[in-house]
């Protein structure tokens, strides 16, 4: 059929995601719409028949990133006119009509709260041959009910192709956030905190199962402040919802990203101790160590209270790994101040931590009250201190499980990098144990999706190297 000269070739469909876990997952989901719609993925631009964008805002670096690739592909419009080009998420919320302006070439500029919109507005674009802008209110706009309306949510469809691995998943449970930093654009860009029915939830768990997901990470800017009261009075915590997820049968693991300190309470430490299936594992950002740069940055919480937080999981969760953010160089942050966030992370002894060197974003509270005041060779000289101190205090306890014997969720061949130093055999696998430790050892490719057992026996600061347990027991000593 493909040769009949009418036949419609299908349209091509080709997407670039940068920034956080939730542009990864809003991503698969304009794709689970766009096929529906006739499209299909290409990894090649000059064959693309729409190109889109889903940009990131949290740093001016993210944001240049996208002008310079809708440069590059000016003339690709110029030759092909019938090409769509579109800027979806962050950006597109902040920048809105500014980014027709610095680009006029683009067709859609479409908000996170509008992209179920996404095959209307190209169509839109098309038909009556003018740009297409949707957004969602701002925060002033008006009152908390029409602000969060307008960031809709579309969870319902899911796109299993477009996943980086066919047994992971993210799994939205809330969105937006109300915790209003003083650095952070997010609040403005994916509007206020709402957090999804647990019903809802559960559901989409279980197709995503059907789909063969083993592992489900849940994902919020702020997800332990999951909170959900439905028209009884009931309310669903975190913990209740991984309770529910947890009888999910194909479901091996469940992990939940990000925390945040003030909201890491006792039900959650203990439902993450008593429930198997979840990840032993913690992301909960501390961005500075010092109480003066912490309430500048309005983060709610002093180093006394991180410190006892960090103390409480340690003491209820025996091997559980947390993992942090930093922010360097924000505004006023003196060396005496740095020195106190170096001492933090050397005491908190993380799993890894991501430093990022403070960037001033537009609309923020910190731009319009503070000077950006650290210059960059300062930002850049501290940011490696923090990349050298995690990578030594990684090395050393990565080192701790040289001899042991773990249990890893397999994602699949190992793309890479990350051969073990001296391999020059076969193609390695790579996955994850428990406490999120990444794992590479030789081992058949059809173990993907299963959990193998692992010998530990060579450690970098960012991977552990092993063989399969049951092999090394045959190996002659
Ligand atoms: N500049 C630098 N880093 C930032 N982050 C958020 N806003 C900024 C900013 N303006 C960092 C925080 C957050 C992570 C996702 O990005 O550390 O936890
Ligand atoms: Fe941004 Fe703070 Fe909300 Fe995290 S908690 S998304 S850093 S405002």
């Amino acid at each position: 059929m493909a040769d009949e000269p009418n036949a419609q070739r299908a349209k091509k469909l080709y997407i670039e995601t940068v920034g956080c876990q939730m542009n990864v997952l809003d991503s698969e989901l304009v794709v689970a719409r766009l096929r529906d719609d006739g499209y299909e993925l290409t990894d090649d631009i000059d064959q693309a028949d729409a190109i889109l964008y889903n940009t990131c805002s949290v740093r001016q670096h993210a944001e240049d990133k996208i002008y310079s690739a809708l440069g590059r592909i000016k003339n690709l419009k110029r030759e092909k006119p019938d090409l769509a080009i579109g800027v979806l998420g962050c950006m597109a919320q902040k920048d809105q009509g500014a980014i027709l302006k610095r680009a006029p070439h683009v067709d859609v500029v479409i908000g996170p709260g509008q992209l179920g919109r996404v095959p209307e507005l190209l169509a839109r674009a098309k038909a009556e041959e003018k740009p297409q802008l949707a957004v969602s209110l701002a925060r002033t706009a008006g009152g908390r009910d029409r602000v969060t309306a307008s960031f809709e949510s579309y969870d319902a469809d899911r796109e299993p192709t477009v996943r980086p691995s066919k047994f992971q998943a993210f799994l939205r449970v809330m969105m937006g956030c109300d915790k209003f930093c003083t650095y952070c654009i997010v609040p403005s860009v994916r509007g206020p905190e709402q957090s999804r029915s647990p019903d809802a939830i559960v559901a989409e768990a279980r197709l995503l199962a059907l789909q063969g997901v083993k592992e489900i990470t849940l994902v919020g800017q702020t997800v332990n402040s999951y909170k959900y009261k439905t028209p009884d009075g009931r309310t669903t915590r975190l913990s209740d919802l991984l309770a529910r997820l947890h009888e999910i049968e194909g479901v091996v693991r469940i992990k939940f990203i990000t925390s945040f300190p003030n909201d890491m309470t006792d039900d959650l430490l203990q439902a993450v101790r008593d429930l198997p299936k979840v990840s032993r594992y913690i992301h909960v950002p501390a961005q500075s160590g010092c109480d003066e740069v912490l309430k500048r940055m309005k983060r709610l919480y002093t180093v006394a209270l991180y410190d006892d937080m960090l103390a409480r999981i340690r003491e209820t969760i025996p091997g559980a790994s947390v993992s942090s953010d930093f922010i360097v160089g924000f505004c006023g942050e003196t060396d005496e101040s740095f020195e106190k966030t170096a001492r933090l992370l050397e005491r908190s002894r993380f799993k890894n931590s991501f430093v990022f060197k403070y960037s001033p974003r537009a609309g923020t509270k910190a731009d319009g009250l503070f000077a950006d005041d650290v210059p960059e060779d300062a930002k850049r000289r501290r940011n490696h201190i923090l990349l050298d101190l995690q990578a030594a205090i990684s090395l050393e306890d990565n080192r701790g499980f040289v001899g042991r014997e773990v249990d890893v969720l397999v994602e699949g061949l190992s793309q890479s990098t990350t051969r073990k130093p001296g391999w020059d055999g076969p193609d390695q696998l790579v996955g994850r144990t428990a406490c999120d430790r990444i794992v590479v050892f030789p081992g058949p490719a059809g173990l993907a999706g299963e959990t193998a057992r692992v010998r530990i026996d060579q450690a970098s600061a960012v991977t552990l190297f092993g063989g399969l347990a049951q092999e090394a027991a045959e190996r002659p000593a």
